[in-house]
């Protein structure tokens, strides 16, 4: 089994080796291959996403992403940015589907700035449409050189688009992902004002009649931006386009109490999959051993669970977290008092002790 290690920026390189740290752990087949990737690739080959990474990313089973940025490259050309790499390896290997759970654990209950009753047990899976949407449309600005640069221009637009294939895709994702949960689908559009998002409702309402027993609700993202907040855990799945499920499952993320804890994976039709923290490169922290590795080790679990078919070895990992958590270690993101204060490199081993 091949795996594509692409740390990134700031942190990403920080919380990725705690990661592979605990990967060595397990007694399984994995052949990993490290590449550059974001600002650090743009320092070493002057582009954020250099052909060789692309290639390694394709040619593997799957691939760990630490985390890219800087504000550095904030006024540099779009497709120079660093974050033009992940995007650009979701359009190149297709991944579609993106799953962001948001998962309360029990022992970090306090860390949320909601009631703990309101979030106690909160369980949720946001499926976030990754390829399509005012993301991937036609784009036209200062920093656009994609189809020609227009330095001053005293105009910008983005073309928000979404194909019947395309949605037809994510809400069957959707609904199989629900049969296995609580049976309940929350299809988040903007279907009041929107044509794109008038057509991913009707698309889903469709596809829904191949799913009965799966309850689905359609909610204005305004709305379900809301009912986040008040009652989270009314939701079991949250099905909805690329651009509200970017602005949503950070929203969903601090339900939580800390975005240091949540994994995410990202896959395509075949199970490929690129498996990434849900927080970003965190520049301010960087290179200070003080980063949360967890949401990147529960990365690799799901990377095991999803495209590597190690489904025993993730369930592992995620007691090991528990049980690290349970000892009262944490990483200053989610430190309360009467708890125990870790670094990043501590919290792996002590995940990596656990799974021993
Ligand atoms: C995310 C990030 C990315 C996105 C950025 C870094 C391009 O915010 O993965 O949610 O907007 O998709
Ligand atoms: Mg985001």
């Amino acid at each position: 089994m091949k795996i594509a290690v692409l740390p990134g920026d700031g942190i990403g390189t920080e919380i990725v080796a705690e990661a592979v740290k605990v990967l060595n752990v397990l007694d399984l087949p994995l052949e990993m291959e490290s590449a550059l990737v974001g600002g650090a690739a743009y320092e070493a080959h002057g582009h954020p996403l250099p052909e060789s990474t692309l290639k390694l990313a394709k040619e593997a089973d799957a691939v760990l992403f630490g985390a890219v940025g800087d504000w550095k490259y904030d006024t540099l050309d779009r497709p120079l940015r660093p974050e033009q790499a992940i995007l650009g390896l979701r359009k190149n290997l297709g991944l579609f589907a993106n799953f962001r759970p948001a998962i309360c654990y029990e022992q970090l209950v306090g860390a949320s700035s909601l009631k703990p009753e309101l979030i106690a047990g909160l369980d949720i899976l946001i499926i976030r449409e990754l390829t399509g949407d005012i993301y991937f449309g036609q784009p036209r600005g200062r920093r656009t050189a994609a189809d020609g640069h227009f330095p001053g221009s005293e105009e910008a637009f983005d073309t928000m688009r979404y194909s019947r294939p395309e949605i037809e895709r994510i809400a069957h994702v959707a609904f199989q992902a629900a049969r296995k949960r609580n049976k309940k689908v929350t299809s988040v559009d903007k279907a009041n004002v929107l044509e794109t998002f008038q057509f991913w409702k009707d698309v889903v309402t469709e596809v829904h009649t191949q799913y009965p027993d799966v309850e689905l609700q359609h909610m204005y993202v305004d709305n379900a931006a809301m009912q986040l907040v008040k009652a989270p855990k009314a939701f079991d799945v949250i099905v909805t386009g690329n651009m509200f499920g970017d602005i949503l499952s950070d929203e969903a993320s601090m339900l939580t109490g800390s975005i240091g804890m949540l994994p995410s994976a990202s896959l395509n039709s075949q199970n490929q999959g690129l498996y990434e923290p849900s927080h970003g490169s965190a520049p301010d922290i960087a290179g200070k051993g003080v980063a949360n590795p967890l949401a990147t080790i529960l990365s690799a679990a799901m990377m095991l669970r999803f495209s590597l078919n190690h489904a025993e070895a993730a369930d592992r990992i995620e007691a090991a977290v528990k049980s690290v958590l349970a000892q009262g270690l944490r990483t200053p993101d989610i430190y309360s008092e009467g708890t125990t204060k870790v670094g990043t490199a501590q919290m792996g081993d002590a995940v990596s002790k656990a799974l021993r």
